[in-house]
């Protein structure tokens, strides 16, 4: 299966992306988790892609496209990916697109994921994510069990650093300019399933996995 999680920024992309993997045996590529894992590891990307992160800015294309191609790359890659947080802008998917058709390959679905702003604030606001092993939380909607705790591995649960009001307000904008015009970009590629991101967690879970089925 190759897939595309596209979807506003707290629509739900990274919580039903550990789902999919697991059920599909495919990698999960997040581009904002290897921008956070360089930002931790202190490397010179990871310096660079700092200070857009925490302005709720894109990293520029060109930080980005060649390190997923690598990715891609990569002998896990060889029987499907899901991609989690790219392409982000026209320009990236041009980018993959030339990549697909030069291996001779094709993208199964683009997965997007429909949730209104007001669902977004309280979500990004609201989340909380493991320190050690990034597992991701809600205070409301999906709170540990123990409060602080990770449930899977004792961890401390953090805020990220970009899931501050004005922050949000910020992806949310960048959002609305230059990712979503992605929607009409596939849409006319054929591959774009529409799904109801405010349902709840098992109902677009097996909505993706239905849709998945019709599409092979
Ligand atoms: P990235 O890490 O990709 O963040 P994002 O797109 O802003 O998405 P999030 O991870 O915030 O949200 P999500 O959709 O995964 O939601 P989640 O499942 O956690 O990117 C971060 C930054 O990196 C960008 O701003 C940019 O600077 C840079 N970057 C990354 N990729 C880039 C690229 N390709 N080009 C340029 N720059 C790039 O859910 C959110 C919350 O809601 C959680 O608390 C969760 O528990 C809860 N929740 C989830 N589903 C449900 C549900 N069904 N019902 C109730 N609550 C739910
Ligand atoms: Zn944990």
């Amino acid at each position: 299966l190759r897939a595309v999680l596209l979807g506003p920024p707290g629509a739900g992309k990274g919580t039903q992306a550990v789902r999919l993997v697991e059920k599909y045996e495919i990698p999960h590529i997040s581009t904002g988790d290897i921008f956070r894992k360089n930002i931790k590891e202190g490397t010179e990307l990871g310096k660079k892609a700092q200070e857009y992160m925490n302005a709720g800015a894109l990293v520029p294309d060109e930080l980005v496209v060649d390190l997923v191609k690598d990715r891609l790359q990569q002998d896990d890659c060889k029987n499907g990916f899901l991609l989690d947080g790219f392409p982000r802008t026209i320009f990236q998917a041009e980018k993959l697109d030339e990549f697909l058709s030069e291996s001779n390959l094709k993208m199964d679905i683009v997965i997007n994921l429909k949730v209104e702003k007001e669902a977004l604030i309280k979500r990004l606001t609201g989340r909380r994510v493991c320190k050690d092993c990034g597992a991701s939380y809600h205070i409301v909607n999906i709170p540990p069990k123990k409060e602080g705790v990770c449930d899977i591995c004792g961890g401390e649960l953090i805020q990220r650093k970009d899931d501050n009001i004005e922050t949000v307000e910020n992806r949310i904008n960048v959002y609305e300019e230059q990712t979503a015009p992605l929607i009409g970009y596939y849409k006319e590629a054929g591959s774009l399933v529409d799904f109801d991101g405010e349902a709840s967690l098992d109902e677009v879970f097996d909505a993706i996995v239905q849709a998945i089925g019709e599409q092979e």
